[in-house]
């Protein structure tokens, strides 16, 4: 079982894909932007450039990237996360993946890896899937990373990874740091922020 799998039977109970899926639509329904992580894409390349959407889930960012007119591939490695994608939008591409070990076999102008997924990386692997990540980008491409950095940012007893190790591994995979931000929507960094939104290039 994946650390995101465990924590998630934990907090939310067996039916959590389905339960996070849900859990979007109910807010979309009451009108919250939901889409933060799309519209920071929007705002970096123009469509029908190619977005890969790493440990893409349930498909909620890739879905919104594929109307707003992207090319995109979203890949996760757990299969209950993805049916839920694929159930809604059967049209795209859904891959299972381990983003420790990706392939792709494709070149992108951005790769986003939202919702937590860093700090979800299995132990130890994060240098591994940094490296995997920067190899999927085009030169020049762009890797958009969003997580919490402390406890109230973070699902469940998901440990904190530190901001400092992600740049150690971004830098060792051969990527240079753009931007940072404390939010989606581009709020200004700064140390006591509870969560990071990282922009790098390769
Ligand atoms: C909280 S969910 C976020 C899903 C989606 N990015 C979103 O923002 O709605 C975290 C996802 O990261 C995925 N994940 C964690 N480690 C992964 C890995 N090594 N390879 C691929 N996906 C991974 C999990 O399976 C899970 O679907």
């Amino acid at each position: 079982m994946t650390r995101w799998q465990q924590i998630a039977r934990e907090t939310v109970g067996p039916d959590y894909a389905q339960r996070y899926a849900e859990r979007f639509r109910a807010m979309a329904a009451r009108g919250d932007d939901v889409h933060g992580e799309a519209a920071f894409v929007a705002g970096l390349v123009d469509p029908p450039a190619r977005v890969l959407d790493a440990g893409c889930g349930t498909g909620r960012v890739a879905i919104r990237l594929a109307e707003l007119g992207y090319d995109v591939l979203g890949v996760d490695v757990d299969a209950a996360m993805l049916a839920m994608a694929r159930d809604e939008a059967p049209e795209l591409d859904w891959r299972v993946g381990d983003l420790a070990v990706l392939d792709t076999g494709q070149r992108f102008d951005v790769v986003v890896v939202a919702g937590n997924t860093i700090p979800l990386l299995e132990p130890g692997s994060l240098e591994s899937a940094a490296a995997h990540l920067a190899a999927q980008l085009d030169e020049g491409g762009l890797l958009a990373c969003g997580f919490g950095l402390d406890a109230a940012h973070l699902p469940g007893d998901c440990p904190v990874t530190p901001l400092a190790d992600v740049d150690r591994a971004f830098a060792a995979a051969g990527l240079a740091p753009v931007d940072r931000f404390s939010t989606w929507d581009r709020a200004p960094y700064d140390e006591t922020a509870g969560y990071v939104v990282t922009l790098h290039s390769r």
